[in-house]
């Protein structure tokens, strides 16, 4: 693969702001090089060096690839009758989880596959060039091993969820779930993962079995990542600061005190917000805002799954963060790349700095903004994964 000189670019969001002013560090009239599946360089394309290969993007603005760090893709069926009934009036419990689980059970390695590389492949045409992905429609300890070991065959940020609800076999006896979440099931899991999650809510994990079975996940060299005050208050958050999770998710009913421990300089924990989630609920949006002034890390991803936020976008997100969330579209964009980059500890994407992998997406517009300014509009012209042309 010989190098590409991308030039010509309107206005260019590079997230280091060694190269233009504020956490954008943006760049007009830019030129990035990309060269052995890397950034080569990155400046104003005046002074932009020969490369082997020539792309004009004629004045169009650009970006890092999307960083999506919260995805479900491993199922199985859809709930079109879920989300219709909730349209009507009904409200989202944790308790739909298990329609998919059932399908995801039935479902061949084969079909399972095909899915998320479907899913993988809508995400990557909206300008997702990393992705994380959880288990946690399988709840049995094959199922669960099948889901992070097809999980890998599509990408490297692979999560064990086997924590997301109780498995129906076990509806009597929670402990004996856990017990099998934390033992037998780890065990199969852990080598097909980097990442431990749970579900710490109500109708599915308590605060107590929470930190369990991130506990035992660490012991066995997953970092914890946390489901958290989605549908209600409680104990998600300030365990996940705890715990030095690498994310808090959801963070959409939040106390003063889990605003202030994830804002503490001390902690090391990004609040990742879904607002598909709220969306495809009908439900309050988290307050975007009320983390960032109080200095908390945000990050944006899709939470992409059948029964809560059924979407692969992240621009359908950015539009939303900053219409029902008070994100300014510089903060949203910031979210979803290098704030999803943080929620993965990944230094190595999520901004276009030489050296860092050479993701890249090229809008069909003179500039981010228009990712919210033009909701639902596909302005996503090119993308390069890893110096390569997906898109
Ligand atoms: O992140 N909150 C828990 N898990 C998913 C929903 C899963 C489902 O409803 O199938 C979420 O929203
Ligand atoms: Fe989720």
């Amino acid at each position: 693969m010989g190098s590409t000189l991308i030039t010509g670019i309107g206005s260019l969001v590079t997230n280091d702001p060694a190269l233009g002013a504020g956490p954008l560090g943006p760049v007009t009239d830019a030129a990035v090089v990309l060269d052995g599946g890397r950034i080569a360089w990155v400046g104003p394309a005046a002074g932009a060096p020969a490369a082997d290969e020539v792309f004009d993007a004629a004045g169009r603005a650009a970006v890092p690839g999307f960083v999506d760090s919260h995805s479900h893709l491993v199922f199985a069926g859809d709930r079109t009758a879920e989300f219709n009934a909730r349209m009507s009036g009904q409200s989202y419990t944790a308790g739909g989880i298990r329609t998919t689980v059932a399908a995801t059970r039935a479902a061949t390695d084969e079909a399972l596959d095909a899915n998320v590389a479907r899913y993988v492949g809508e995400a990557l045409r909206q300008g997702t060039t990393v992705l994380e992905c959880k288990s946690g429609y399988g709840l049995t300890v094959e199922d669960e091993a099948r889901a992070l070991r097809i999980a890998a065959r599509h990408t490297d940020e692979v999560t064990y969820l086997g924590a997301h609800v109780v498995a129906p076999e076990y509806a009597d006896d929670p402990a004996a779930y856990v017990d099998l979440v934390t033992g037998p099931m780890l065990d199969a899991c852990a080598p097909h993962a980097g990442w431990v999650d749970v579900f710490c809510e109500r109708g599915a994990f308590d605060g107590d079995q929470a930190r369990a079975i991130l506990t035992a996940g660490a012991k066995r060299g997953l970092t914890p990542r946390v489901h958290a005050n989605q549908l209600t208050e409680g104990p998600g958050v300030q365990l996940a600061v705890e715990l030095g999770a690498a994310s808090a998710d959801h963070c959409t009913h939040l106390t003063d005190a889990d605003v202030a421990a994830l804002a503490s300089a001390s902690a090391s924990t990004v609040a990742t917000l879904l607002p598909g989630a709220e969306f495809s609920t009908r439900a309050r949006y988290p307050d975007a805002r009320r983390l960032l002034d109080a200095g908390a890390t945000v990050a944006l991803s899709t939470d992409c799954n059948p029964g809560s936020s059924f979407t692969t976008s992240v621009p359908f997100c950015i539009a939303v963060a900053v219409r029902e969330m008070g994100m300014t579209p510089d903060e949203a964009l910031w979210s979803a790349t290098a704030g999803g980059a943080a929620a993965l500890r990944r230094t190595d994407v999520g901004r276009v700095t030489v050296g860092a992998r050479a993701d890249l997406v090229l809008l069909d517009a003179p500039s981010h903004v228009h990712l919210a300014y033009r909701p639902g509009v596909p302005l996503v012209a090119a993308v390069w994964r890893a110096g390569v042309r997906e898109v």
